[in-house]
């Protein structure tokens, strides 16, 4: 059965009165999933939490994001990235049962005012994403921590005893320092212009990224590195605060950004986008058999209108449906980068063609 058919347009569907009125109201709580539209959280305030991940735990959903606020800047020294930026404010979280009203639990990971941190305002904090060790008890936050020219690309690691936070920021790091791929090659050791030579001492670059816990508590981070052209996989260690130094270097050269994994039926799968700042680009999926590889290219999940564009969004995480055997939806941001905080957000279910996941655009639907 295609997957699509399992999530209700809700155009199929009769709507009671009260639920129709809510739909024409913005200041209310979604009662559907309408992409693109403003969505408003339960005191009616747009929902703030941009290149954002999620977390199920004891039945609650938890959305974490960027908080995007304040103003948008244009510097000079930002342009070859786009040239947009906004302070870092910190990681907002929401919390909700339905996947629809969203009750805001706060600014979890404030911004911390000494230029020194990586919670300064004036750098970069993008792509939270929250894990929770069942080892350790503890809700754990990966972000890409950066400099404003993006030159710094590491990684920065949060921790809390619940998953409302406030989160204790531990720091930022570059993975896998002074270790080699295991799939490295003679040639990638010793080319000393490559990225991975070059950064073999001080760590590998982590610019976009997400983290992902396996079935057996395993976890792994995916981050785009190499100057963005090459995405490594490192495993994580037990308390998932570090990486352990064992990683791969996958889909070489092809420049993916905004990594987003999920596992069905014991194969893992990726959606990435491509490497153009701000601007949409075709998405690309992937499908393995172990995590380390190899990893077979399946092309654009993207199918009809706008498909070269992933209906004019970037991916940040895809979201297996509690209870519901095979549910995914594929969560993206539509970012508007003159005015980076009212950048919507693209929410569909994904189907699958054989192994390929597709995803055609709905503008409007149900995710019970
Ligand atoms: C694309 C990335 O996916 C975003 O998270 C952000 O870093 C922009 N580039 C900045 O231009």
């Amino acid at each position: 059965m295609n997957l699509l058919s399992a999530f209700l347009p809700v155009g199929c569907r009769v709507l009671p009165l009260a639920a129709l009125f809510a739909t024409l109201h913005a200041a209310e709580p979604m009662t559907s999933i309408r992409s693109g539209e403003v969505w408003p959280d339960t005191e009616g305030k747009m929902i703030d939490a941009h290149g954002g991940g999620m977390l199920f735990h004891e039945g609650t959903y938890y959305w974490y994001g960027e908080i995007k606020q304040g103003k948008t800047y244009l510097p000079d020294v930002n342009k070859s990235w786009g040239g947009t930026r906004v302070d870092v404010t910190g990681v907002s979280c929401y919390s909700s049962t339905d996947l629809l009203k969203w009750k805001k639990e706060g600014n979890v990971l404030p911004a911390v005012n000494d230029p020194a941190s990586d919670l300064h305002p004036g750098k970069v904090l993008e792509r939270p994403k929250v894990i929770y060790n069942a080892k350790t008890k503890k809700f754990v936050m990966w972000f890409h921590a950066d400099s404003l020219n993006y030159a710094a690309a590491g990684c920065g690691v949060a921790v809390s005893d619940t998953p409302n936070g406030t989160f204790k920021y531990l720091g930022s790091f570059r993975p896998d320092k002074g270790v080699w791929p295991v799939n490295v090659t003679e040639e990638d050791k010793k080319d000393p212009k490559s990225p991975l030579a070059r950064d073999f001492e001080k760590g590998q670059m982590a610019r976009d990224l997400t983290v992902f816990v396996d079935d057996d508590g395993k976890g792994y981070l995916f981050a785009a590195s190499e100057d963005n052209a090459t995405m490594h996989i490192s495993e994580l260690s037990d308390d998932y605060l570090k990486t352990t130094g064992k990683f791969a270097r996958v889909f070489p050269g092809r420049l993916m950004e905004a990594p987003a994994v999920f596992k069905r039926g014991g194969k893992y799968y990726i959606i990435a986008s491509g490497c153009t700042a701000w601007a949409p680009n075709a998405a690309r999926s992937a499908v393995a058999d172990s995590i380390w590889g190899p990893w077979k290219e399946l092309g654009n999940p993207c199918q009809g209108e706008k498909a070269d564009i992933t209906f004019q969004s970037q991916g940040t995480y895809v979201l297996p449906v509690a209870g519901k055997a095979d549910k995914f939806i594929f969560m993206a941001d539509r970012w508007n980068k003159d005015n980076l905080p009212d950048s919507r957000y693209i929410w569909l279910p994904i189907g699958f063609e054989g192994e390929k996941p597709v995803l055609h655009w709905m503008g409007e639907w149900s995710p019970k």
